[in-house]
């Protein structure tokens, strides 16, 4: 126990030593005097409170500015009246010191005057108007021509659609068209639609989905992305890097007489893992930027330009999400692949800078306003967006989305990675999508061959979860394949594990098209991808405007979760300079901001 000293006595170091040692056994500077004076917690009274005090007051002297503040109204100190100055984030606030009172509070208007003018109080800070525009890096919006540091993420099979993408752009935001899943000449339509809608004067994007078993069509999508002048490109999926995105990096590169580079083509390369992040963030392989020269597909000058720029500038940082996710929480995620950049930045000397947004579990204003002080130059949400007017699920989906609660979610078998065990986040509640493609799963890891499942197996499942006889979920699979991608049947052909793969893989591929059309009679087997921000996001919106799923438009929950995370900031800010913010400050309820 520290021996029981005068406040008087001490110096100011003396002071802080103690309340650094207070907080650091778990104490707050209001309990700080506990231990030293024995008094019962929360009794303002004897030593412990004369410390208290002392820290108060000095700290107090030392941060008040030489100008103070007086105003017709008076300024707020707690409760109610805090939290109402914080939620009005565009106005400039002082915060203001009442050292006799060992309070700290905040006024709005007024004026500044003397230090020592008559009825003026003394000021510790001004913080001027926080706007939403300015939570993330500079940098992002100025880069790519956006008012907001805010994405829509894209999502498979033309759920993010061109509506939303479009919606998006005109909102002051960019929206990443869902071309993951379609086949090429659904993308070259949007493609050509987004030019349409938006051309050059407003950004859009599209993704562009590594694809392990159709690389014919991730390279023509890439080309297509190149040809009609895609300028942002969301790269998915991605375990190392493929000469299709490397290529569409590239492409355009040039440098100025005065040395800088212009990049026409942006990737924003989607991460959830350092090792991969290093592929981007480093320049692409020598071997693999020769042979795109070699073959015409990068020019020479273009190729010596690769050697000394990162293969993307973007990187959303995705944590626990919708769809594939490696389940990670997005603070740790954020820091290790914050530590990686800060390392090939400077082994590069890059002279652009490399960007990190955050993804994953951002459906309410505190997810944003947490996601901006880690760091991030940008957030970009998923989950919620397939909830919204725009999305290209169906209504009967939608409502589904809109009844989840934060454990609604679960993890099952990805279609385009079935073979390989990899699964992906989706909907629990109201749907046996999960259950029913883990069966599948395991049939296919237990057995050699459709044919050698056992009889009683394979009538069940051809019961509870085709829904038709295995022979014909293949023949309808056989006559899908030919169409796309005859390559696909030769091997299963010719490998019996393949033909079981992409008959099973049917299943999983139209329980995702059942949600998007809303068949009615395939209601249990939607598979609808979702991660816990649906529901953190229902939780938020319950009871407001926002819970009815024909209020939900993209730009809305966009404005309402950045003016949500602009005050909570500032409520934090004030927290930061010592007033005493209450919890209600910290709650932004959503309302019609467009
Ligand atoms: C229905 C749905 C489909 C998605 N499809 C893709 C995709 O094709 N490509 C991709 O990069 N990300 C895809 N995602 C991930 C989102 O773009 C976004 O990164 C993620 O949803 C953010 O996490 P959140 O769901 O927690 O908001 C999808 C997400 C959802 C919910």
């Amino acid at each position: 126990m520290p021996p029981a000293l005068s406040a008087a006595q001490l110096t100011l170091e003396q002071v802080d030593q103690a309340v650094v040692h207070a907080h650091s056994v778990g104490h707050g500077l209001r309990r700080s005097h506990t231990w030293l004076s024995r008094e019962v917690p929360g009794k303002r009274s004897g030593l412990g409170f004369s410390l208290a005090f002392q820290v108060f007051r000095r700290r107090s002297e030392r941060t008040v500015l030489s100008i103070a503040w007086t105003g017709d109204s008076a300024p707020a100190f707690d409760g109610a009246p805090v939290a109402a100055t914080a939620a009005d984030v565009r106005s400039t606030h002082h915060i203001v010191v009442d050292v006799a009172g060992e309070r700290r509070g905040v006024a709005t208007a007024g004026e500044l005057v003397a230090s020592g003018t008559p009825g003026a109080w003394p000021i510790a800070g001004v913080l001027p108007p926080l706007y939403p525009e300015w939570l993330g890096d500079r940098s992002f919006t100025e880069a790519h021509g956006t008012r907001f540091p805010y994405i829509t993420g894209d999502m498979a099979n033309g759920i993010a659609t061109v509506e939303m993408v479009t919606a998006m752009a005109r909102a002051g935001c960019l929206g990443f068209f869902g071309a993951g899943g379609l086949g090429f000449a659904r993308v070259e339509v949007a493609v050509g639609e987004l030019h349409a809608a938006l051309g050059d004067t407003l950004p859009w994007g599209c993704n562009l989905i590594h694809s392990p078993n159709e690389p014919a069509l991730e390279a023509a999508v890439a080309d297509l992305y190149i040809r009609a002048g895609v300028r942002k490109v969301s790269a998915a999926a991605y375990m190392s890097l493929t000469p299709a995105i490397v290529r569409y990096a590239y492409s355009g590169v040039s440098q100025r007489p005065d040395g800088l580079i212009d990049r026409p083509n942006a990737v924003f390369a989607k991460i959830s893992r350092p090792e991969v992040a290093r592929h981007f963030m480093n320049p692409a392989p020598k071997p693999m930027v020769d042979a795109l020269v070699a073959n015409g597909q990068l020019t020479t000058e273009e190729g010596r330009l690769a050697a000394s720029l990162a293969v993307a500038e973007d990187y959303t940082i995705e944590s626990d999400s919708g769809g594939h996710t490696d389940n990670r929480p997005l603070a740790p995620l954020f820091s290790v692949i914050a530590a990686v950049r800060d390392e090939v930045v400077a082994a590069r000397g890059y002279p652009r800078p490399l960007r990190l947004g955050a993804a994953g579990g951002i459906g309410t204003p505190q997810a944003v306003a947490s996601a901006f002080a880690l760091g991030a130059a940008y957030v970009l949400t998923g989950s919620i967006n397939q909830a919204c007017v725009e999305s290209g699920l169906s209504d009967e989906g939608k409502a589904m989305l809109a009844m989840a609660d934060i454990a609604d979610i679960t993890m099952a078998p990805a279609a385009d990675m079935f073979e390989l065990g990899v699964q992906l986040q989706v909907l629990k509640r109201g749907t046996m999508f999960a259950p029913r493609a883990k069966q599948l799963y395991e049939i296919y890891r237990a057995y050699p061959s459709l044919e050698s499942i056992p009889a009683e197996i394979a009538a069940d499942i051809e019961k509870r979860v085709l829904g038709t006889s295995i022979a014909q979920c293949w023949a309808d699979t056989r006559e899908f394949w030919m169409n796309r991608d005859p390559d696909q049947l030769a091997k299963a052909e010719a490998d019996p594990r393949v033909k079981m793969a992409l008959t099973f893989r049917s299943y999983l591929g139209l329980s995702s098209r059942w949600a998007i059309d809303g068949q009615a009679d395939r209601r249990m087997d939607y598979q609808i991808w979702c991660g816990p921000a649906m529901g953190a996001f229902n939780a938020w919106t319950a009871g407001s405007f926002l819970a009815d799923p024909a209020n939900r438009s993209a730009p809305q929950v966009a404005m309402n979760l950045l003016e949500g995370a602009a005050v909570l900031t500032r409520a934090h800010q004030f927290r930061t300079y010592g007033v005493a913010v209450p919890p209600s400050a910290f709650h932004y309820a959503p309302r019609p901001l467009l």
